[in-house]
């Protein structure tokens, strides 16, 4: 079997780190791997496959020979050493939401739009978390409905705040629990105890970045332009794995029945939806695993074809590292590198 070469940009950050863990899961098919972070972190060692591999600072010549390229850094990061790596020839799958916009980029959940990875030119993004896990969660239901309104309530951990929203959060607890006060810097207020109904900063109407993005991102997944959402999100003291509350209009009614059967052949999706024995998704036990948990699935007493779900997912790993693992796949399967 062909092997590729692939390099980590980021790899010693959260998402990083998961992909590299993912593809050695995955047994995905690397010949030479190449890590690469800040000076900061050059030098260090990491394992991979039983063979160790040092972080390399990245450069403008770290991307020669590389296949495919990981990002896992910051927008600015991103901006900068993407179209360095694909001038260099590499395929670059960017998990930052540099380029998640642009007309040439497909934006891609293998599960829903795998067939947009044919159009890239060199990048294909990776979507925001909150995203890949509400439309991998809704995806067959559009399929067969055809979703045209979405209001959507986020319940968001704190290690979508990276390393430091979940150091913030044990501490705030220890202090609280030691008579202390709470220190605040990660997060707008005390995290602790508490829920912050804002992510990122608010536009004129009010809303927030993060907020419009499933919209945004959703319609050009989707190829829905008309897709309309609805969105608020909030960051809760869990430590791992984002949950969503989905309410859904569609085109077709799907009944309650309908949709439980569409959902428990979803790929990537575990339907668990056992009232009786309290059985639903919880962001605790959907953490460190790839698939989205759907479950509460009931009829909007409110609406006409109109359904409600709550639905969780480990937002690193499938919203993140997984999600960009899987494209590369696509991209091998499809000899499309
Ligand atoms: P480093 O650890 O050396 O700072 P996170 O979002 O979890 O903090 O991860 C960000 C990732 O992006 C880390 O691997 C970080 O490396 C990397 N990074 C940050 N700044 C740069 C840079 N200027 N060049 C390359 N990688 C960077």
């Amino acid at each position: 079997m062909k092997k590729y070469n692939i390099a980590i940009l980021g790899a010693t950050g959260a998402v990083g780190q998961e992909m590299l863990k993912v593809l050695q899961e995955r047994n995905f098919p690397v010949n030479n791997l190449k890590l690469l972070a800040s000076k900061r972190s050059a030098g260090t060692v990491i394992e991979f496959n039983g063979k160790e591999y040092t972080i390399e600072e990245t450069k403008e010549d770290s991307f020669e020979n590389i296949d495919i390229v990981l990002c896992a850094a910051e927008n600015d990061v991103s901006e900068k050493f993407t179209p360095i790596a694909v001038k260099a020839g590499a395929i670059v799958v960017d998990n930052s939401s540099a380029f998640r916009m642009r007309e040439d980029v497909p934006l891609v959940i293998p599960e829903v739009n795998a067939e947009d990875v044919k159009n890239h030119n060199g990048i294909i993004a990776n979507p925001n978390c909150s995203t890949t896990i509400a439309l991998t969660a809704v995806n067959e239901l559009n399929k067969y409905g055809k979703i045209k309104r979405m209001i959507v309530s986020t319940f968001q951990a704190v290690s979508g705040a990276g390393i430091n929203g979940i150091k913030e959060l044990e501490q705030q607890v220890k202090d609280i629990s030691s008579g202390k006060e709470a220190k605040i810097n990660t997060f707008q207020h005390q995290i602790a105890y508490n829920v912050i109904p804002q992510i990122g900063s608010f536009d004129e109407e009010g809303y927030s970045q993060e907020e419009m993005k499933l919209q945004i991102e959703g319609r050009k997944i989707l190829h829905n332009p008309d897709l309309k959402v609805n969105c608020t999100c909030v960051r809760v003291p869990v430590y791992r794995s984002h949950s969503e509350s989905i309410t859904l209009e569609t085109e077709k009614e799907i009944t309650v029945e309908k949709a439980k059967e569409l959902l428990s052949k979803a790929p990537g999706v575990k339907l668990i939806d056992d009232l009786d024995n309290s059985m639903y998704p919880m962001p605790l036990y959907a953490s460190d695993q790839d698939l989205i948990y759907v479950g509460r699935v009931r009829k909007d007493i409110s609406s006409e074809n109109s359904l409600v779900l709550w639905c969780c997912g480990d937002q690193v790993r499938k919203g993140a590292a997984t999600n960009a693992v899987q494209i590369a796949e696509v991209l091998v399967k499809e000899n499309l590198v």
